[in-house]
């Protein structure tokens, strides 16, 4: 919510696997969100995927009207590669949605999200829970990107802890390391939701057994893009990686931050991907780390507002 008490706008960027499937119901069900647009990137699938699995989800929530981009297809300039082998093949861990006639717009996702920013004159934030190609290719279109947005939240980075993807890289990061190094060296006013964070965040077994399998809208796209995880692979939770950026987004205090520069290794090597604060405080940043989160206020705030009843784990 704004100041003056109107909702604030947000754009989403999405890779859609199994958690920016429920990013996507919990933004599209958060009070304070007016969602203007979603993009979609590869990432967890490729971009072909990753956009029919995106308007899927917007059929299921009954967000048939909003507006769907197509971004870049592969990272600047390195070769994609998917987490197929945890969201499964069609990403949605074979969630049967609704597959509507429905057409993405004709404007690519980097043009979308320099026009929207020039419409919102400063107030739009920018979500992005997928690679930061998109945002990387709106920032070489319009330079003065940073200075057209309130701030964006990006779901990326290890800065304390090992990777998902390579024993120290996340994969959003890891795969599009220089995308990322763009945005961290740009004047955008960033907050870094890493794994340092969502992995406390989780929707556990005992969570997803209390969701009845009628349920329609939100709590649908949880019951259904979760069912290999639990019924196939037996995983005792999943991780709330993209939706804790979407909570932040509602509300900020949920996570402790710290304002440190932050830079990417776009190395051949092994530790590409890495992200690392730099401890030089002499340099101004406009980055917020995250290296604390309210778990439990984060679950509560999950459950109430996609509707899903909670166990008492935590
Ligand atoms: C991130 O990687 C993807 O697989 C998830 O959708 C999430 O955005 C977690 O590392
Ligand atoms: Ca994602």
């Amino acid at each position: 919510m704004m100041a003056d008490g109107t909702l604030t706008p947000v754009l989403m960027d999405v890779d859609t696997g199994v958690d920016d499937a429920m990013a996507l119901a919990l933004a599209w069900a958060a009070p304070q969100i007016e969602l203007v647009g979603v993009t979609t990137v590869a990432g967890n699938v490729t971009l072909d995927q990753a956009t029919t699995n995106t308007l899927r989800v917007l059929n299921t929530i009954g967000a048939t009207d909003l507006p769907v981009y197509r971004g870049m297809s592969r990272p600047l300039v390195r070769d994609h590669f998917d987490a197929a082998h945890f969201h499964g093949n069609d990403g949605l861990g074979g969630a049967l949605f609704p597959d509507r006639e429905r057409s993405v717009e004709a404007m690519t996702a980097p043009e979308f999200i320099v026009q929207s920013a020039r419409n919102y004159q400063g107030s739009l934030t920018l979500c992005f829970v997928g690679p930061l190609t998109n945002l990387a290719v709106a920032l070489s279109l319009e330079p003065d990107l940073p200075d057209m947005v309130d701030h964006v939240v990006v779901m990326g980075g290890a800065f304390q802890m090992p990777g998902n993807a390579t024993a120290t890289a996340e994969f959003n990061i890891a795969v599009d390391p220089e995308a990322a190094e763009q945005v961290a060296r740009s004047a955008l006013a960033v907050v870094w939701i890493g794994l340092d964070v969502t992995h406390s965040t989780n929707l556990y077994r005992e969570d997803w057994d209390l969701i009845d399998d009628s349920a329609t809208g939100g709590p649908k796209v949880v019951r259904e893009v979760c069912r290999q995880a639990f019924e196939a692979r037996f995983a005792d939770l999943m991780h709330l990686h993209d939706p804790l950026a979407v909570g932040v987004l509602q509300d900020p205090s949920l996570i402790v931050g710290v304002d440190l520069p932050v830079t990417v290794d776009t190395s051949v090597r092994q530790t590409a991907g890495t992200t690392r604060m730099m401890l030089d405080e002499s340099t101004h940043t406009n980055q917020l780390v995250a290296v604390e989160v309210d778990a439990a206020r984060f679950r509560e705030l999950f459950g109430s507002v996609l509707g899903i009843p909670l166990s008492d784990r935590e």
